[in-house]
């Protein structure tokens, strides 16, 4: 079914260019093969920066989304899950300016990750952060990442398996974890709690709660300060700018999580804090 949609999206892509180049260079376009497919490729290149001038990420996640569709283990839950997994490394590759190593590096250290703890990442995407996390725990340790959408999970497992980290990857939703109460020294959140809808959001620090140890630490980093404030397009726009990471303070108490520090992650418009279960 994926290789259909691919290969209806590349003959929809094919007729497109060709009947632009025919309408715009009439029959020439034979004589002038070279200059259509120069102008055809101009023309596509305007046309994908114009698509993400009106908001390129919702349309680019969109249309993967479409290539490639929501398989039927899912979790069913309201929250905006990522399925093109592939192309998420790269987006973030790209906003990171290639550091994202440096990003999950000091993404541990603000969650003062020391070796032998057992450490949940929620929402984990395709794993980076979690495979960074058990390099720095050791191999006594376990490190445990689950999100909600099955292709981001896929590709984590497989970036373990090519690593030979031991990693563990499930599928799950933040606001039903599969884990038992006090199982983790440590949960991490990195750019997740925009995902989800208010109530989901209050669910989900209630099963941080539930599976952190006596003590254990929660570290959520998200996109934080008022939207027009905000140094760069990506934290303004959307689910970004609605969200506001210090407004998840109270929650964090009415939860019974102690908010102990909080501040700039390093990263753009990020900001990160640290709570600890009395
Ligand atoms: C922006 S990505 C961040 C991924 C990763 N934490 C990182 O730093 O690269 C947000 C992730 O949260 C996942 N997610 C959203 N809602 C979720 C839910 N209710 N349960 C589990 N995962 C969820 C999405 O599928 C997506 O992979």
């Amino acid at each position: 079914m994926i290789r259909h949609r691919y290969l209806i999206l590349l003959l929809a892509v094919i007729v497109w260019a060709t009947a632009l180049a025919v309408y715009l260079l009439g029959k020439r376009w034979l004589l002038f093969g070279a200059g259509a497919v120069a102008l055809v490729v101009a023309i596509h290149m305007v046309l994908v920066l114009i698509a993400f001038a009106l908001g390129g990420a919702s349309l680019v996640g969109f249309l993967l989304g479409w290539i490639h569709p929501q398989e039927s283990e899912t979790p069913v839950t309201s929250s905006k899950l990522i399925h093109w997994a592939r192309s998420y490394d790269l987006l973030v590759w790209l906003l990171t300016l290639g550091r994202d190593r440096v990003f999950r590096e000091k993404t541990l250290d603000l969650a003062l990750i020391a070796p032998g703890e057992s450490v949940l990442d929620i929402g984990c995407g395709t794993g980076t952060l979690a495979i960074a996390a058990k390099r720095r725990v050791g191999s006594a340790a376990s490190v445990t990442g689950i999100d909600a959408s099955p292709q981001m999970i896929a590709r984590a497992c497989k970036k373990a398996r090519n690593v030979g980290s031991e990693v563990t990857f499930a599928t799950a939703d933040v606001e039903n974890l599969p884990y038992a109460a006090g199982t983790f020294d440590v949960v991490l959140s990195t750019v997740m709690l925009h995902h989800l809808s208010e109530d989901a959001r209050l669910k989900c620090l209630g099963e941080v709660r539930r599976v952190l140890k006596p003590g254990g630490r929660f570290l959520a980093l998200d996109f934080s300060g008022a939207a027009a404030e905000r140094r760069t397009r990506v934290g303004r726009m959307h689910n970004h700018a609605r969200f506001n990471l210090l407004r998840l303070i109270p929650q964090l108490r009415a939860a019974g999580l102690n908010p102990l520090e909080s501040g700039p992650a390093g990263f753009r418009d990020l900001q990160f804090v640290r709570a600890v279960l009395a």
